[in-house]
């Protein structure tokens, strides 16, 4: 393709697939430019491999943003284009019959972390937005000011199992305590709920009787580094036509 797909990412922590995915774009193997790195956590490794190699970073601190919002209050804080109802009626995350109160400050929080991210994301031209290893949910309110074309998903995520089994943050850790013979990971679009959106790639790896967790992430992550890249070039090839 003429010009390179332009991705944004997003980490939270040591940013092994982000690595693997910046080694990719230095190497040529995928027609894809990072442009940013950002992190709901400061301080983490992935931000220095990023800074390594000279993409711009930032941190929106979410731990930081909802215990202000613990102790100061929501309200005043919320985005101006933010519409309770409407991301209520929407979003798949969290169930509000059970107790509505705490359901709502959890969508206004997010929204608060997310309209700050927004501000940062938006200032760049970007096609895609790449999660590597972002370990936040993302609320309708974030989702419908990326994926702004209907129908055309531009927020990518990989979890690490075989979706639809295992949703959730511990995915290695689910497959191998459940006992299974094959793990694996997916590269999945973002969608309103948590780990559904359509499936793009997976990979699949044996767990042998000898394996410890440690085993099962390690050959996880292999998969991963593999898995990513493959994936973001498929999107490029995609959007070049
Ligand atoms: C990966 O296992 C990914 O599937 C999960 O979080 C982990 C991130 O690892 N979402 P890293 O930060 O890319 O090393």
């Amino acid at each position: 393709m003429a010009d390179k797909l332009k991705v944004g990412t997003l980490i939270s922590g040591g940013g092994t697939n982000l690595q693997a995915i910046i080694d990719a774009c230095e190497a040529g193997s995928i027609d894809a430019q990072i442009l940013f790195t950002g992190s709901d956590v400061p301080g983490v490794k992935g931000l220095e491999r990023a800074q390594k190699a000279g993409i711009d970073t930032f941190v929106v601190d979410y731990s930081d943003i909802i215990s202000s919002c613990r102790k100061e209050g929501v309200d005043d804080r919320l985005p101006a284009d933010f519409d309770l109802r409407e991301i209520q009626a929407k979003q798949q995350l969290v169930d509000a019959g059970k107790d509505p109160e705490k359901a709502a400050f959890f969508l206004k929080t997010r929204a608060i972390a997310e309209a700050a991210l927004l501000d940062r994301i938006l200032a760049y031209d970007m096609d895609l937005l790449v999660l590597a290893g972002f370990m936040r949910v993302l609320t309708p309110y974030f989702i419908d000011r990326i994926n702004t074309v209907p129908g055309n998903h531009r927020i990518m995520n990989i979890h690490p199992a075989l979706l639809p089994a295992f949703p959730g943050t511990d995915g290695y850790g689910d497959t191998f305590k459940y006992g299974c013979k094959v793990g694996g990971c997916t590269v999945h679009f973002i969608d309103y709920g948590e780990d559904t959106g359509p499936i793009i790639g997976q990979k699949a790896f044996e767990i042998e009787e000898t394996d410890t967790l440690d085993d099962v992430k390690k050959k996880g992550l292999k998969k991963e580094w593999e898995l990513y890249p493959a994936c973001i070039q498929k999107y490029a090839e995609t959007q070049a036509g």
